[in-house]
């Protein structure tokens, strides 16, 4: 079993990373901080428990609000995508101002303002247990800036973590602007504080990313639970639970705005789940070592994640920058993963 600790900032893609990071049966989640990203702080960290609550989360599992605004930028929104409050169009989630939603969320203790350190802190020196327990994963599904700065205050937990997993930024490919993908552009100087962090990082990129498509197809499969259905016609057919009600409202909402804003016409590309899948199954994934730095101060690139294919600057230290210092991933078992979802859904549906 992989223990992870999940920062994310719902969002619809998050939702559904929330969804493996608990059904998955070899993954134990710890617990999430959100940050600011496809909405502002209130609203990441309000969704995150209302998903916890629809999908009947252990409520030992609570949710711990972090920074508002990146570590030097100001704050950038995704309303065109994911909706002013992060969850356009998604249906039958529990109301902001649910009793069961808002214990979710980790109440501040005396003198603490970034609960999402403590939070942090807290679980994993628990877990780690100077050695004599176990390690952790820490995935990242949105804006770094709660990773980057757990790793700046608590150095001495830095042998605890795995792997840093995190979608985000392209190989050549960028959605904010040609060279960068939004996660890593909101806080771009929290992302290089990562990779700087000597501890084993995984990059989920958008080459991967838009690999996993949700097609008509899938979200039909989706609806009928029948692994054999591959109906792509126009007509959905009813959702025969609440849980998938909501899931087919989020697909539907995301659907559009990929279609509206970037021309995807197949379906939108369900990003954040694959950083809880690299963990459960990274045998799901090709991937290659580079070196990646983050173009910061670009007059067209900023944001842009700087993979350095053919390894100049592995010779090259005149930044203080010096080898491979992150695994790539490149492709992806498309049908393994969406098998994985739905099962997650079928399970979540029975418990
Ligand atoms: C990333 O940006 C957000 O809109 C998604 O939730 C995902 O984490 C994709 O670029
Ligand atoms: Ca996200």
């Amino acid at each position: 079993t992989k223990t992870i600790w999940l920062d994310c900032d719902p969002g619809h893609d998050d939702v559904t990373a929330i969804l493996l990071a608990l059904y998955l049966p070899n993954i134990h989640l710890l617990g999430i901080s959100t940050t600011h990203g496809n909405a502002g702080q209130y609203y990441c960290a309000i969704n995150a428990a209302r998903s916890l609550v629809a999908f009947g989360a252990d409520d030992r599992i609570h949710v711990y609000p972090g920074v508002p605004k990146p570590l030097v930028l100001q704050p950038q929104y995704a309303p065109s995508i994911h909706g002013f409050d992060g969850l356009g169009g998604v249906e039958g989630l529990p109301a902001v101002d649910d009793p069961e939603v808002l214990a979710r969320i980790a109440k501040d203790s005396e003198g603490a303002n970034i609960r999402a350190l403590e939070g942090m802190h807290q679980h994993i020196k628990d877990t780690w247990k100077n050695g004599a327990g176990s390690k952790i994963s820490i995935i990242s599904t949105g804006p770094m800036t709660n990773v980057a700065l757990f790793v700046t205050v608590y150095p001495e937990l830095l042998e605890a973590i795995e792997q840093f997993v995190f979608m985000g930024g392209g190989v050549g490919l960028g959605n904010m602007n040609p060279a960068a993908e939004f996660n890593i552009m909101c806080d771009p100087h929290a992302a290089q504080i990562v990779l700087d962090a000597n501890v084993p990082a995984v990059m989920i990129p958008l080459n991967v990313t838009h690999q996993a498509i949700v097609t008509r197809s899938i979200h039909h499969k989706l609806l009928t639970a029948n692994p054999r259905s591959d109906d792509s016609g126009s007509s959905l057919p009813p959702a025969k639970t609440a849980l998938k009600h909501t899931l087919s409202t989020l697909i539907s909402f995301f659907a559009d705005a990929y279609k509206t804003v970037f021309g995807f016409d197949d379906g939108p590309p369900l990003h954040d789940p694959l950083s809880v899948a690299y963990v459960s199954c990274p045998e799901m994934f090709k991937a290659r070592r580079f070196r990646v730095d983050i173009e910061m101060h670009g007059r067209h690139t900023i944001g842009e994640t700087v993979v350095d294919l053919y390894n100049f600057r592995e010779c090259d230290d005149s930044w203080g920058h010096k080898g491979k210092n992150c695994l790539v991933t490149e492709t992806l078992d498309v049908d393994k993963f969406f098998s994985m979802l739905l099962e997650c859904v079928e399970k979540c549906d029975a418990s």
